[in-house]
């Protein structure tokens, strides 16, 4: 081996399970995984601990310079930290997922994020890493062995974060994602597969099945691992 991770690519919309899949992906290969959402996420919370606007571009710059973040690969242990404080659970809050699409707009943090991603994994010391989000199979690692878009039904995604979410109501659940997919696809298409990335739908498939799809990929491209 020459040191460096295989790394498998996974993109998607929410409510594709790509973040649940990924992670369970990653224990069946025993590889690391990285969910670059969380760190867009995590920004998002360090900018509203500053009070910044979220939506002005050179606001979020500027909390971007003390931006001190640091993210687990572990897949059985995962945790996010700004600075010296875990924000693993914060980060998930309705004020954090409605601030995030503000803060992935900026371009100068999408590349410094990438940047930081990319040698993360680098020096993982891992055999692999599974990376999770929106522009990884096109632009984080478009040379990936392993190319993924997982994707499904809007309604099917609607649904399954509505069970995800139980407070809340369906109608509203499912409006925010429509709001939130419009927000981030301004910045990344991940709704189209590029060329290359292989399509896993998981409309009708449950979760077992999809993780197994993902796998089935991942052994056709990169045959013994
Ligand atoms: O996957 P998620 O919901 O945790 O992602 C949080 C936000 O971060 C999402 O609204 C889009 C953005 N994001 C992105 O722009 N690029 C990525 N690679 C990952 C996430």
């Amino acid at each position: 081996a020459s040191g460096v991770p295989a790394v498998v690519a996974i993109d998607g919309p929410a409510g594709s399970g790509k973040s649940s899949v990924s992670k369970a992906t990653a224990v069946r290969l025993g590889y690391g995984f990285l969910d670059t959402g969380a760190a867009y996420r995590a920004l998002a919370w360090h900018a509203l601990e500053h009070g910044s606007d979220t939506s002005d571009a050179t606001a979020v710059l500027e909390v971007f310079g003390d931006f001190d973040y640091a993210i687990s690969l572990d897949p059985a242990d995962r945790w996010v930290r700004v600075g010296g404080t875990d924000v693993t659970a914060a980060i998930r809050e309705p004020r954090v997922t409605d601030a995030v699409s503000g803060v992935a707009r900026v371009p100068a943090v999408r590349q410094a994020v990438n940047d930081l991603f990319r040698r993360l994994v680098a020096s993982s010391g891992l055999r692999g890493v599974v990376v999770e989000g929106r522009d990884i199979t096109t632009v984080v690692y478009p040379d990936a062995p392993v190319r993924i878009l997982l994707t499904a039904a809007p309604e099917v995604r609607a649904a399954r974060r509505s069970a995800e979410l139980t407070s809340q109501d369906a109608a509203a659940v499912a409006a925010a994602l429509h709001k939130r997919d419009a927000a981030d696809s301004t910045v990344v298409d991940f709704l189209t597969a590029a060329p290359g990335v292989q399509v896993v739908d998981s409309t009708h498939l449950d979760f077992e099945q999809t993780v197994d799809a993902v796998l089935n990929v991942v052994d056709s491209t990169m045959g013994a691992r």
